[in-house]
């Protein structure tokens, strides 16, 4: 695979991500979509970020445990690359090659959100290696919105050990909020703002709904 912008060939394949901050309830919505599609005969292909492959995975560890300065912004925005360029390389682009509907658990927006506007202000850095050495977007995103203080609650409750940046606190969790929905609102056709606070079940269906409607406008 090239470096840089080598869209061309994605083969019928569908690439959906799920975008939220932390303890949104954006993993069990991905699950919950991955299972409804499965159902419905498609094959997918359910991975995350950072990881979705071994050496992403590897980098993960690095990623999100420990103390929360242990990377300055640059270093962390450069390893978040390393490891999206091994799940691109090794589990994105050949499901996509292969047709399959690849649902990750965040993707880029994640980065232009936690590296590129709420640790710092490195917007451009965050855009221009995304050009040089990813340059894929998914065809459609989710991004589950939930008021931080209600998120962050749950997300510690859970202290899985990966908490760095669960770590930052409340403020830090609403400027990522801020944005994802300035990003949302600047992208409408691929990013979908989903009202997460309602009861799961009813958040999921709302997700398969719209996933299913963009499927059949695809289709036609
Ligand atoms: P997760 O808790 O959704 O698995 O994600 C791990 C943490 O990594 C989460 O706090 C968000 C953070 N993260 C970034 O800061 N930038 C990124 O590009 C990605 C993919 C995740």
């Amino acid at each position: 695979m090239q470096a840089g912008k080598d869209r061309g060939n994605r083969a019928s394949g569908i690439f959906v991500s799920f975008e939220g901050i932390d303890g949104s309830g954006k993993s069990t919505q991905a699950r919950a979509l991955a299972d409804t599609l499965r159902r419905a005969g498609h094959e997918i292909v359910l991975t995350r970020e950072p990881g979705g492959a071994d050496g992403a995975e590897a980098i993960r560890r690095l990623l999100v445990e420990g103390d929360p300065d242990r990377w300055s912004p640059e270093t962390e925005i450069l390893l978040f690359n390393a490891a999206r360029r091994d799940h691109l390389e090794r589990t994105i682009q050949p499901a996509l090659d292969a047709g399959r509907i690849v649902i990750s658990d965040r993707f880029a927006d994640s980065t232009r959100v936690y590296q590129g506007a709420a640790r710092a202000s490195l917007r451009p850095l965050v855009d221009q290696l995304h050009a040089l050495v990813i340059g894929l977007e998914p065809d459609l995103t989710f991004v589950i919105d939930m008021d931080p203080g209600d998120a962050l609650a749950r997300g510690l409750a859970r202290r899985s050990g990966e908490d760095r940046f669960e770590d930052l606190g409340l403020g830090f969790q609403q400027r990522l909020r801020a944005g994802f929905l300035e990003l949302a609102a600047a992208e409408p056709d691929r990013m979908r703002v989903i009202d997460g606070a309602r009861a799961m079940a009813e958040v999921s269906t709302g997700i398969a709904a719209q996933m299913q409607r963009w499927m059949a406008a695809r289709a036609a």
